[in-house]
């Protein structure tokens, strides 16, 4: 049987929402009768193992130069100056990457950084420790990975406040507001290609302990990664790691402030942080979905996506499905016992080369959060991105706590 075309199916439709939770609630309601359903520029795919089936796929290409290509504003000489990332890379060229660079992002790395994780989140919290309030999305989550991303790279302390503000200007990309924002994201973009460049000659001629030291090596031994890709993984890291771990950081916290007996168990026993980081990113992922462009038709469960389709793995949804998840809605950190892993890091070969650091660095904040606020509560009403963000998480998010 050939076939069927998916333009010609009776599909559930997805609209796009500004809620928050109305999002992740219309892509559940459809997954009850369909795996599939249709928005206005592609298709959700809404249930766990067809998420996977598509990000393993590898005739699925990432959507990520779309999202450039696609928006409004932007001048092709802005197009032309996108050099190819990781994170859009395919095919030979993406596994030659993957292959070189996988070691350098090992979880031994990440462990290596776990004593300085603690000493910067330690130093958030003293600052607002005595007064028993705080904003923790401004006061606590925003400024953690910075400095950790400029430690993993071998950037100096005096240098973090540059990183911070080229990462700011870099992530613009994502807000879809190019016409006031191209200028700086293209300064940024020069500011810290210029810098990444001299960072890489001075580790090139003074070897140290650090990822770009290692990612330089890969280069050194056999086959090697070009300046050029050096200067791109330094973005793509940059890109990758700071807001998601922040908003991913922060959605963790607005969950637990709903679970007290829960924020209390992680401070009494923080052996169990990797569970909770496990958890929350299931139950409130900061990201929430991706997207896929169809390189060349593709016959997938009997429908037929042509060439250009693009679809959009609904992360979020799928981690929700109760096929897979035992009471889905139930936020049970150290009772779930499955061996399927949450997809708030996606999967198939663009799974998130940064997940063992994004993963110490939840585990290290989280328990000490809970260690140093105890009693936590709410101290206003928090506020949020907009629902269709690329990276979502709260922009303020307003505590108290029992002064420590
Ligand atoms: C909790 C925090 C994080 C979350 C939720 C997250 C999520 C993701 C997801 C879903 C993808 C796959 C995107 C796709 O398939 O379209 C991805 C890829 C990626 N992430 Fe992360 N990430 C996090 C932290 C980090 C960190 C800390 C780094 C860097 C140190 C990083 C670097 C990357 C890179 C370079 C890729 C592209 C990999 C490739 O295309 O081969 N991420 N991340």
């Amino acid at each position: 049987m050939s076939p069927t075309p998916v333009g010609t199916l009776d599909l559930p439709y997805l609209v796009i929402s500004d809620d928050r939770n109305e999002r992740l609630t219309a892509g559940l309601d459809a997954a009850k009768s369909s795996w599939i359903a249709r928005g206005d520029i592609g298709y959700s795919i809404l249930r766990y193992d067809d998420v996977v089936a598509v990000l393993r796929d590898k005739r699925w290409h990432s959507a990520v130069p779309l999202v450039i290509e696609m928006a409004a504003d932007v001048t092709p000489e802005f197009k032309m100056r996108r050099r190819e990332s990781i994170l859009s890379a395919e095919g030979d060229t993406h596994v030659r990457l993957r292959r070189l660079v996988a070691p350098a992002f090992s979880p031994r790395r990440a462990d290596q950084l776990r004593p300085f994780m603690r000493d910067v989140m330690n130093g958030l919290v003293d600052a607002v420790a005595a007064s028993g309030r705080a904003d923790v999305a401004a006061d606590i989550c925003e400024p953690y990975p910075i400095p950790i991303i400029c430690e993993l790279l071998g950037a100096p302390k005096e240098d973090w406040e540059l990183f911070s503000r080229w990462a700011t200007d870099v992530l613009r990309v994502f807000d879809n507001n190019f016409k006031e924002d191209m200028p700086l994201i293209a300064a940024a973009q020069d500011e810290l290609d210029a810098y990444t460049r001299r960072l890489i000659a001075d580790r090139r001629s003074k070897p140290r302990d650090d990822l770009l030291t290692d990612l330089i090596a890969s280069e050194e031994s056999g086959e090697r990664l070009t300046t050029e890709e050096l200067v791109m993984l330094v973005e793509a890291v940059i890109v990758g790691g700071t807001d998601t771990t922040r908003n991913q950081l922060g959605l963790a916290v607005d969950l637990l402030i709903d679970h007290p007996d829960k924020w209390k168990q992680l401070a009494d026993d923080p052996s169990t942080a990797a569970k909770f980081v496990e958890e929350t990113m299931r139950v409130n992922g900061a990201v929430r979905g991706t997207g896929r462009v169809a390189s060349c038709d593709i016959e997938y469960r009997g429908v037929l996506f042509p060439a250009g389709t693009i679809v959009f793995p609904l992360l979020a949804a799928a981690n929700r499905d109760g096929s897979v998840f035992a009471e889905p809605n139930t936020f049970d950190p150290v009772g779930r016992a499955t061996d399927q892993p949450q997809l708030t890091f996606g999967s198939g070969i663009h799974y998130c080369l940064g997940a063992a650091l994004a993963r110490a660095e939840l585990q290290e904040a989280l328990p000490l959060l809970a260690r140093r606020m105890p009693n936590l509560r709410r101290g206003g009403e928090p506020r949020y991105k907009i629902a269709t963000a690329g990276i979502f998480g709260p922009t303020s998010l307003p505590v108290e706590f029992d002064p420590t």
